[in-house]
């Protein structure tokens, strides 16, 4: 079965082809960071229009590439939350139209599943049940996956997400948006150890996270370290980076070990754009090699915000005869345990 999956939750217009929810056909990913630069981060009204603007173009794009036309699609999935309202209803209504247009069945998918399944698009999967870490500048979450269509929230973030403290710090640092490629580059030339930034773990047991804290232990360190030569000829740049993000890394490395342990698994996936941080995946390849648990992650195409792994998700839901009608509308905030809500 073919699948069209559609993402327009944040700033990226995604569109891509999938069949049999494995093979993966074609995948266009149109970004809009440049537009949102100079804001220093996602404009939502601007988002939208831009998202009008690609819709067509991307879509007609996912349909060359996989070298297929309209009457090929035998599925199309659409995301419906969380994300921004304007923009998920942009990929909505398109949906609709497209599915209606060609008599198409047509499925609303929930973003965090689609991020989870996206390991699925790769040769090496991991067996049920897993444990799997979402880490993004909209979401960092810990789910506990036992099937396709069946997941537990164990923990997340009480406040900022992973990457949303990658993208704050580096606008302080005045490092431009998005903060995490080019907060990983610095840390790769400064030393981890050279500030002993706080690490929340709230209580020894709890999966969830807290980043706000951390995010203002930079934000006070910055201006102190400005403001002060000595501290700047001991200090560089590249060191803040480099203990900012080895605290990030440390808190959500240890969760994971912990939510492995609570609930008995042995596989680990990770997704979302933090993902395509190598620091990031190799201390946790370290860390799940020296437990003897099976660490997975997608390629960093599909780490990010993407159609493909919409289209994954749409397909499963499909099979078991899932079907949305044309009163399908987004839901910006959607955690993924009311997914059948
Ligand atoms: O999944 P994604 O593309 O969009 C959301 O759903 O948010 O993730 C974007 C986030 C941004 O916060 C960005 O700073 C972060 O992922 N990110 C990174 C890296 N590449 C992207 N964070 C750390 N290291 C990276 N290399
Ligand atoms: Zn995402």
């Amino acid at each position: 079965m073919i699948i069209l999956g559609i993402d327009t939750s944040c700033d990226d217009t995604c569109a891509a082809i999938v069949e049999d929810g494995k093979r993966l056909l074609s995948n266009v990913i149109n970004s809009q960071v440049i537009v949102h630069h100079k804001y220093g981060g996602v404009v939502p009204e601007i988002a939208s229009r831009e998202h009008i603007r690609n819709i067509v173009p991307v879509v007609r794009e996912s349909l060359r590439k996989a070298g297929l036309n309209n009457k090929d699609i035998q599925g199309i999935a659409v995301t419906v939350g969380p994300g921004l309202a304007g923009a998920l209803l942009v990929g909505i209504h398109f949906a609709k139209a497209y599915s209606y247009a060609s008599n198409t069945p047509l499925i609303g998918i929930n973003h965090l599943e689609g991020h989870i399944l996206s390991i699925f698009l790769e040769k090496r999967i991991p067996p049920f049940p897993f444990v799997a870490l979402t880490v993004s500048g909209g979401h960092t979450n810990i789910y506990h996956v036992r099937d396709f269509g069946d997941y537990t929230v164990l923990g997340q973030t009480l406040d900022d997400a992973a990457g949303e403290a990658f993208d704050k710090v580096a606008k302080l640092l005045e490092l431009g948006y998005p903060g995490g490629p080019v907060i990983e580059k610095l840390a790769a030339t400064g030393r981890p150890d050279s500030i002993n930034f706080p690490r929340a773990y709230l209580s020894k047991e709890s999966l969830n996270f807290s980043f706000s804290g951390l995010k203002t232990a930079v934000a006070l360190y910055v201006k102190k370290w400005r403001d002060h030569k000595e501290e700047k000829n001991k200090i560089t740049i590249a060191d803040i980076a480099a203990s900012f993000q080895a605290a990030v890394f440390d808190i959500l490395t240890d969760k994971v070990i912990t939510a492995t342990a609570q609930v008995a698994v042995k596989s680990v996936m990770l997704a979302g754009g933090v993902a395509r941080n190598n620091n990031l995946r190799s201390k946790l390849q370290q860390a799940m090699s020296k437990k003897g648990i099976g660490l997975y992650i997608p390629s960093p195409q599909l780490c990010t915000d993407n159609g493909a792994m919409i289209a994954v998700a749409g397909y499963h839901r499909i099979m078991k005869g899932q079907r949305n009608d044309l009163t399908l509308d987004a839901r910006s905030r959607f955690p993924l345990d009311q997914l059948n809500t």
